[in-house]
């Protein structure tokens, strides 16, 4: 597959994946109107759609089909229902004060804190009854322990040992500056933004059926790639353009961050950045499956611009 094609295939890939989340979002209406409707503006607004996409992939490699059963759609519309949820509260005042995401307002700033943080509230559990509302009417055994498996997962990655923990270790770094240590960076990474990637490639793994030892080639592969991830986000806060990003650059400086740049300096955290991912993709080759577009994804995450 060249670059041209890769983009291509990309593209529909991201269409599926809005598609899947315009079915899975609930209608905005009744007395709680407000929250389904922000639920909606925070989620149906240009981002990368990239654990979703992660997710079936990573599904397609060990069920060895492109169908994709009503449950991985499900699984799919879940992770990047935390996801966004993760950037709603992320964005909000208490946190890192951003006011636009995606290229338009945050959530907070349309409908204000209160609303924001119910926003987030709101698709974290949406996404829960989304995974398991899944598993009604399904009776076969087998598909039914994947589901379980893949929702305590799920769960596991995003909450306090994942990505909260990540986020929380983040929120206390802020104005330390060389008091931290690059492990506790590393930790922040790792937790903040290379858990939900773990989750994308373990859940779609647990849902195909692939087996123990590959399940920790998974995660292995995800730790690097969220780590990257985090790496080049850090340096495109500082080198990249808000309007092509859809977010303002300069905030870490603004809430004196400790990030990779900060640490490291552009050039090494490039360099970091590259070897990671090079790492994941020659791990990516020990698993079954038609692997290159994942391989092709892994490597245009390393000098993205968005
Ligand atoms: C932004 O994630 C937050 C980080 C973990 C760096 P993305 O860069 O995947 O954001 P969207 O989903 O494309 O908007
Ligand atoms: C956020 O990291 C990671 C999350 C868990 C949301 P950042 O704070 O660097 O993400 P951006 O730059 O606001 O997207
Ligand atoms: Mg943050
Ligand atoms: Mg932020
Ligand atoms: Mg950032």
């Amino acid at each position: 597959m060249d670059k041209k094609e890769f983009e291509a295939l990309l593209d529909k890939k991201v269409s599926e994946v809005e598609d899947i989340l315009n079915r899975h979002l609930p209608e905005p209406k009744g007395l709680q109107k407000t929250v389904l409707e922000s639920m909606e503006y925070s989620c149906l607004a240009g981002g990368k759609r990239l654990r979703p996409i992660i997710l079936t992939e990573s599904y397609k490699l060990f069920s060895g089909s492109d169908e994709l059963p009503y449950e991985v759609e499900s699984f799919a519309a879940a992770i990047e229902f935390i996801h966004s949820y993760s950037l709603v509260h992320d964005d909000l005042p208490a946190m890192d004060n951003d006011e636009f995401r995606r290229g338009r307002l945050t959530t907070w700033k349309v409908y204000g804190d209160g609303m924001g943080v119910l926003a987030g509230d709101a698709l974290l559990n949406y996404a829960f009854e989304t995974a398991f509302g899944a598993a009604a009417g399904i009776d076969d055994a087998l598909t039914l322990s994947r589901i379980v498996k893949a929702g305590a997962m799920l769960s596991e990655k995003s909450g306090s040992y994942g990505m909260i923990g990540g986020q929380c270790a983040d929120l206390e770094a802020e104005g330390r500056g060389s008091d931290v240590t690059i492990g506790d960076l590393l930790f922040i990474h790792e937790h903040k933004t290379a858990c939900l990637i773990e989750a994308a490639l373990m859940v779609g793994g647990i849902l195909g059926g692939a087996d123990e030892k590959e399940i920790e080639i998974l995660k292995k592969i995800g730790s690097n790639v969220g780590i990257a991830f985090q790496i080049r986000d850090d340096i495109l806060d500082v080198i990249g353009n808000t309007e092509e990003l859809g977010k303002k650059t300069g905030s870490d400086a603004q809430n004196d961050k400790v990030t990779y740049v900060t640490l490291k300096g552009i050039e090494e955290s490039e360099a970091e950045a590259e070897s990671l991912s090079k790492e994941a993709e020659e791990l990516l080759k020990s698993l079954p499956g038609d692997k290159d577009f994942l391989s092709m994804l892994i490597d245009s995450l390393i000098g993205r611009m968005r």
